[in-house]
């Protein structure tokens, strides 16, 4: 067994049993009210010998919302729901984060009553078509947030670290990756604005910022993390000055103290091949508070990155869907069940491929 890998990790007074994190994997079990309910908190449960679960893209307000049946956190009965999945997670000892999602652009008149989207710019996501509640639908051209709905937008992501920390989560993710409304802020392909938020690398990065100010305002920064894809063409993404823009980003995150900076740093989720991939390495050279990789990897690179010193924590994501006790199994030398069919990722049919899975009787750490 890797001493590395299992080795215990705190940051401040979160003490993790292991390096190993759960992905942020939406599953869209939650229903049309986008409520959390008892069969995610079986799912989150399952998964809690993670050193640190992070929960599903939440989507912070019901601007915010772009797929169908993904968990929200903007009004009570969303609070009291995610309550479930805190209290099953902590009476395992696990710890858990709630990621935090704006979807902007991602997202359809479907899913606002005929509004259209949000992002920082007009400028439409090419290529494939959007699952709404009417069915598949083309893309539409988002309208650009005005300058002045920007401080509702950060006010948003506040309450609902506020409503985060009344559900019980140890800390919160910023979802910053992907193509999503804050990365598409960032990069200089999504955001042609003329204000202070466009133009510039540094005012690219503003939104991010506000945003992570106005959550260490309710966790402390120890408790706060942001998610980062600067090798990612998930949603249309990639720019050209995407080693800028992510360095800068990553030296501006580092004066906060979060408690981890999520790098998407492999390329087995999409990579826009405009240049060399941004590595946990150069990451490390400009970033000095905790570093977690994803994307890709198997055992042996997990122990490689942490044992290297290019990671302090490694988060997987699709072996975690079809075998719960992944780090018990890695420990163990047990082989992972074989991946589930994709058709169950999002299905909102309930148990089958979630939590009804093939599983050895688990072997404890
Ligand atoms: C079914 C599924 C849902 C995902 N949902 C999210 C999400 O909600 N938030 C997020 O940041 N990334 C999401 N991702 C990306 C994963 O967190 C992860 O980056 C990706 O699967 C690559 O890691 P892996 O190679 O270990 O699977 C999702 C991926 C999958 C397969």
């Amino acid at each position: 067994m890797s001493q590395k890998l299992y080795a215990p990790f705190t940051f401040s007074d979160l003490s993790l049993q292991n390096r190993i994190a759960l992905a942020p994997m939406t599953r869209a079990r939650s229903g049309a009210e986008r409520v959390p309910n008892a069969l995610m908190a079986e799912y989150y449960s399952q998964r809690s010998s993670a050193g640190l679960v992070i929960t599903e893209a939440t989507t912070v307000s019901a601007q915010g919302n772009g797929w169908d049946e993904s968990p929200g956190i903007y009004t009570d009965a969303m609070t009291e729901g995610w309550k479930l999945t805190t209290e099953a997670v902590h009476a395992k000892g696990g710890s858990v984060f709630l990621q935090l999602w704006h979807t902007g652009r991602a997202s359809h008149s479907d899913f606002h009553a005929g509004e259209l989207p949000v992002s920082a710019s007009a400028i439409k996501i090419k290529g494939d078509q959007i699952h709404t509640p009417k069915g598949k639908k083309d893309y539409e051209i988002p309208r650009a947030l005005e300058t002045a709905e920007l401080p509702g937008v950060v006010a948003d992501y506040r309450a609902a670290a506020v409503r985060a920390k009344e559900a019980g989560f140890d800390g919160v993710e910023v979802h910053s990756a992907n193509g999503y409304l804050l990365n598409q802020f960032l990069e200089s392909k999504t955001n042609h604005r003329n204000d202070e938020y466009g133009g510039s690398i540094e005012n690219r990065t503003r939104l991010l910022i506000e945003v992570v100010t106005a959550v260490c305002e309710v966790f402390p920064a120890n408790r706060v993390a942001v998610r980062l894809s600067p090798n990612g063409v998930f949603n249309d993404m990639g720019s050209p000055d995407y080693r800028e823009q992510y360095t800068h980003a990553a030296t501006e995150l580092d004066k906060f103290g979060l408690a981890y900076l999520h790098v998407m740093d492999g390329l087995a989720f999409g990579f826009h091949e405009l240049g060399d991939s941004m590595t946990l390495l150069e990451f490390r050279k400009i970033y000095k508070n905790p570093l977690m990789g994803n994307c890709g990897y198997d055992k042996e690179a997990a122990e490689s990155a942490i044992a290297g010193g290019a990671a302090d924590m490694i988060a997987i994501g699709r072996p975690y869907i079809s075998t719960p006790d992944l780090p018990e199994r890695w420990a163990a030398g047990i082989e992972l069940n074989p991946d589930i069919d994709g058709s169950h990722w999002y299905t909102p049919a309930g148990a089958e491929g979630y939590t009804v899975l093939p599983t050895v009787e688990k072997v404890g750490l």
